[in-house]
């Protein structure tokens, strides 16, 4: 039994006021608040534990380093990948996609080559592709997408050229809260032995995510999102791919030797990928982030946060005016298309003033483009507000937010 008390006693953020109201915090999908435990086991590290990974024959060495390698193996167990060397530790899911867009092109694309992505791709896997796109020549594809949101798989499909040497994607939309048929767009991929990127930022946090049973190849997330610290990160890569990239950036740990006489050579993954001294502290808090959400159950939080979703859909459906955005097929389709986002505007109310209202209310919103600027091209707008669930949220939030909506919309 899922005991939301509970849950929330875990987050003193929770219980604090702002503006003398109650906080009601539905900014989950641009980050998470962080359990207790989690900042328990980084100050622990820090005050009993400190010391440089992977480098010192010395007690406090060895335990850190123990701490940060348990801590990609519990990466691992999460997704369920093959092995922890496919598992490279990055400052998060920017990093990580920026780290494939450098690494593949330069071993595996040349002028011309083609990049498929979708129309509503957050910046982070849109840029990375357009600065490769100036200096390296390589050409993006857009997959379209309706009016409702959904990616057109049919145009998807004629994207692929014999010049097509990878698909990046979205696992969810961080606007829309669609989750992206990706069984399908790396199936389809495969089918032209093209290897498929996809950017999980908004979907471990809040289902199973299986790699293995997906089969995609890269797998990117956030910490942050998934109620770990900020800076840290993981890119997941098949162990083949791993193995043929070039490393991303030079420096400490990722070498094997290092001469001005002879070449010098690198570690294998993943340390090849991780130059420098890696977040240890941040590794281990987010371990134990993984190990809190996998003491309350991800099928559970997913079925918290669905029905919330949902609890919040219905009401504000009788908002008059409300235009949600990527909804519309919430209510009659099951769990594998809605994730924990609603994304809407109200008659003619600009998003900043409603979110800025809600803000005076105590309720944390996001507005404007989200970081998904061609979308909001696409559905002729200039930006949105988002309520984004987390573990942590209730009915009673969901109903302060549907009251302060009316309010707003009566005043405006
Ligand atoms: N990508 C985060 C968001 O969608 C920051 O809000």
């Amino acid at each position: 039994m899922y005991n939301i008390d509970k849950v929330r006693a875990d987050f003193p953020i929770l219980s604090r006021t702002v503006y003398d109201k109650p906080l009601v915090y539905l900014d989950n999908a641009a980050t998470t608040q962080k359990p207790i435990v989690v900042l328990d086991a980084m100050r622990d590290e820090y005050l009993n534990v400190n010391a440089n990974v992977h480098r010192g024959v010395h007690w406090m060495s060895q335990q850190a380093t123990e701490l940060h390698e348990a801590a990609r193996e519990r990466v691992r167990k999460f997704i369920n990948a093959r092995t922890a060397e496919e598992i490279v530790f990055t400052r998060g899911t920017t990093e990580s996609i920026n780290l494939i867009a450098s690494s593949f092109v330069e071993r595996f694309m040349r002028a011309g080559d083609e990049v498929i992505i979708s129309t509503l791709e957050h910046h982070s896997n849109i840029v990375p592709w357009q600065l490769q796109a100036q200096r390296n020549g390589i050409v993006l594809q857009v997959i379209p997408i309706d009016d409702d949101g959904s990616l057109r798989l049919d145009e998807y499909e004629r994207l692929f050229s014999p010049r097509t040497k990878l698909v990046s994607i979205a696992h969810v939309s961080n606007v829309l809260g669609i989750i992206n048929p990706v069984t399908e767009i790396i199936r389809i991929a495969h089918n032209h032995s093209v290897p498929v990127a996809l950017d999980g930022a908004q979907s471990v946090p809040h289902f199973k995510v299986d790699i293995q049973a997906l089969n995609c190849d890269f797998f990117a997330f956030s910490g942050h999102k998934l109620y770990g610290p900020t800076g840290i990160g993981v890119l997941y890569g098949k162990e083949e791919w791993l193995d043929k990239l070039p490393p991303y950036q030079g420096g400490g740990e990722m070498i094997e030797h290092v001469s001005f006489l002879e070449q010098t050579t690198f570690e294998r993954p993943p340390l090849k990928f991780e130059a420098g001294t890696p977040d240890y502290i941040a590794t281990h808090g987010l371990a134990t982030a993984i190990d809190y959400l996998e003491s309350l159950g991800m099928d559970s939080i997913e079925a918290h946060e669905r029905h919330l979703t949902e609890y919040a859909v219905d009401q504000l459906r009788d908002i008059s005016d409300m235009r949600f955005f990527g909804i519309s097929t919430l209510k009659h389709t099951s769990a594998t298309t809605h994730d924990a986002v609603i994304s809407f505007l109200v008659g003619n109310i600009h998003p900043m003033d409603l979110g800025t209202i809600l803000d005076t209310l105590g309720i944390a919103v996001r507005t404007g483009h989200h970081c998904a600027q061609p979308l909001m091209q696409r559905l002729g707008i200039s930006g949105t507000v988002r309520a984004s669930f987390g573990l942590y949220n209730t009915e009673s939030e969901v109903d302060l937010l549907v009251s302060a909506i009316r309010r707003a919309a009566l005043m405006f």
